[in-house]
């Protein structure tokens, strides 16, 4: 992000360079129920990114001192393989996938009923093994699903999309070059059927004018990310339900 460069982001035609138009999405594609040893899972594509979402609990929160007595915990791990980007990331957690962990179980927080699970853990693990920007977008993506695959009792589903600049224009869904020498990166999250944002963070510079507008933008994404979510559980249910509940 912020990068200094001459390489040309948008076309003459007002394209993207890989020909989307400012407001569209990357291809995406989600599955319910991809694992066979998760409680819950889901696996989403989108654009470059390959993400794996999968579920355990609720059991008992360990250690016990996390554990709450009114209500379950969330414990989140995003991680990235080493062979997901370009560059090898050194394996193990490190500042980034703390924080993409921590604001991914904060949205999630927002849709469970943890008050039904005292002193429990809900365990959502995030595997990213290719990453191509929008990962953290992916990942909830995934998780949502995979929780709501899990039988997890939800308000509502989160999808989540980032919109951002590149060359003075607002766009959707910036891809690795758009996000390397963009301007401006907004991954958002929202709750469908309340409108409340449940993740919003801003990498690079918007102004008070243009904010709104990749605000926006960003929610139509979470809409068109939210149909696709529930077509993916649509679907495993509909298969589940002809080969006599087995995944
Ligand atoms: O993935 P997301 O956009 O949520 O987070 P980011 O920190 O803005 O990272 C943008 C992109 O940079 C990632 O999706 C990866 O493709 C890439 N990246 C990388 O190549 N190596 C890393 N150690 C971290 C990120």
């Amino acid at each position: 992000m912020g990068m200094e460069s001459d390489i040309e982001l948008i076309n003459k035609d007002g394209t993207r360079l890989d020909g989307r138009k400012a407001n569209e999405l990357r291809p995406i594609t989600i599955e319910a129920g991809v694992l066979t040893q998760a409680v819950g899972s889901a696996y989403v594509e989108w654009g470059g990114n390959k993400v794996y979402a999968g579920i355990y609990g609720p059991k008992e929160a360990h250690p016990r001192h996390k554990q709450k007595q009114t209500q379950a915990i969330i414990q989140c791990r995003y991680n990235m393989a080493p062979f997901s980007v370009n560059d090898r990331k050194r394996p193990g957690p490190d500042r980034r996938s703390t924080e993409i962990s921590k604001v991914v179980a904060e949205a999630l927080e927002q849709v469970l009923f943890l008050e039904r699970f005292p002193r429990a853990a809900f365990e959502v693990q995030m595997e990213v093994v290719q990453a191509a920007a929008g990962t953290r977008c992916a990942a909830l993506t995934a998780a949502s699903v995979a929780l709501a695959d899990a039988g997890v009792p939800m308000r509502d589903l989160i999808p989540s999309c980032a919109s951002g600049k590149v060359a003075d224009t607002v766009i959707l869904d910036l891809d690795q070059k758009e996000d390397n020498f963009g301007q401006a990166d907004l991954p958002v999250a929202i709750i469908p059927r309340t409108g409340e944002v449940v993740l919003l963070q801003m990498d690079g510079d918007l102004s008070q004018k243009e904010f709104p507008v990749a605000l926006d933008m960003a929610i139509e994404g979470c809409k068109e990310v939210y149909k696709l979510q529930r077509e993916a559980l649509a679907r495993r249910y509909s298969d589940t339900s002809t080969d006599g509940g087995e995944a």
